[in-house]
């Protein structure tokens, strides 16, 4: 809900562009650019994925154009995007050299003056994970030197889910549950999720979210509240050659 209000509070304008949704997954983004009259290209590295947002795009009535591939090799013509968005993707490209590569590939495809938009894992500083996570950990400041080295600027970055009701929420409810001698991942709390505490959580949450969401919009540019957040949007607009 946080991720979508951000994304369409930063670009308000998609209908008639060329938008290219890199690993779009089963679809969640790059059916909303096509509602909001976008010509949607969808790309995945997973076949399956790819088969799920054909069937959604099929079901809501809807085209675009989809491929099975990696960002860094994407069989697509030079400047031909307005706008290329890799939401919750680029976070787990962990191989250095292939981040570089699909940067480069992103940059490549997008059309001068054209938009970036990433809404990543980025924390403030850099937080290494294990090298067997899906997880980059890369900061916020090494995605805005990338992409600012290979010729985009940046137009507009801001924290995602700045106050964090519901993960205050979601730990009261793990301290409450261990004074009960119930295990404490979130995983164990969605297992048990016909309980009454479950359901009473799940309705906490989402009223939290609602609760917060005004603050996360409008305080979520500002540096002071940003930085209170690991999940950044970054806009780049890729500068004339
Ligand atoms: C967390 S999901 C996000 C999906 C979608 N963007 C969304 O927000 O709903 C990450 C997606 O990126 C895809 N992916 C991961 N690495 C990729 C790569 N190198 N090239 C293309 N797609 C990739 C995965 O298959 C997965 O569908």
């Amino acid at each position: 809900m946080l991720q979508r209000r951000a994304v369409f509070n930063t670009i308000r304008e998609w209908r008639g562009k060329n938008v290219l949704d890199l690993g779009c997954g089963v679809g969640r983004f790059a059916l909303e650019f096509a509602r909001r009259g976008a010509y949607v290209t969808g790309i995945d590295i997973s076949e399956e994925m790819i088969k799920i947002a054909k069937d959604n795009f099929k079901r809501a009535g809807l085209s675009a154009q989809f491929y099975v591939a990696g960002i860094d090799e994407m069989p697509l013509l030079d400047e031909s995007f307005d706008i290329v968005t890799s939401i919750t993707v680029l976070q787990h490209v962990t191989d250095p050299d292939m981040f570089l590569r699909s940067a480069r590939s992103m940059l490549r495809v997008t059309k001068s003056h054209g938009q970036i938009l990433l809404l990543e894992y980025a924390p403030t500083t850099p937080a290494r994970f294990p090298t067997d996570t899906h997880m980059a950990g890369r900061s916020c400041s090494e995605y805005v030197a990338t992409f600012e080295g290979l010729g985009a600027v940046l137009t507009e970055k801001r924290g995602v889910m700045i106050m964090k009701l519901d993960d205050w929420l979601t730990k009261t409810v793990h301290i409450l549950r261990s004074q009960h001698g119930a295990d404490r991942r979130v995983h164990e709390i969605k297992r048990t999720s016909t309980s009454k505490i479950f359901r009473l959580y799940r309705i906490s949450r989402k009223f939290l979210i609602k609760l917060s969401m005004p603050f996360d919009i409008h305080l979520s540019p500002l540096p002071l509240f940003r930085n209170l957040s690991d999940l950044k949007l970054l806009l780049f607009q890729k500068e004339v050659e």
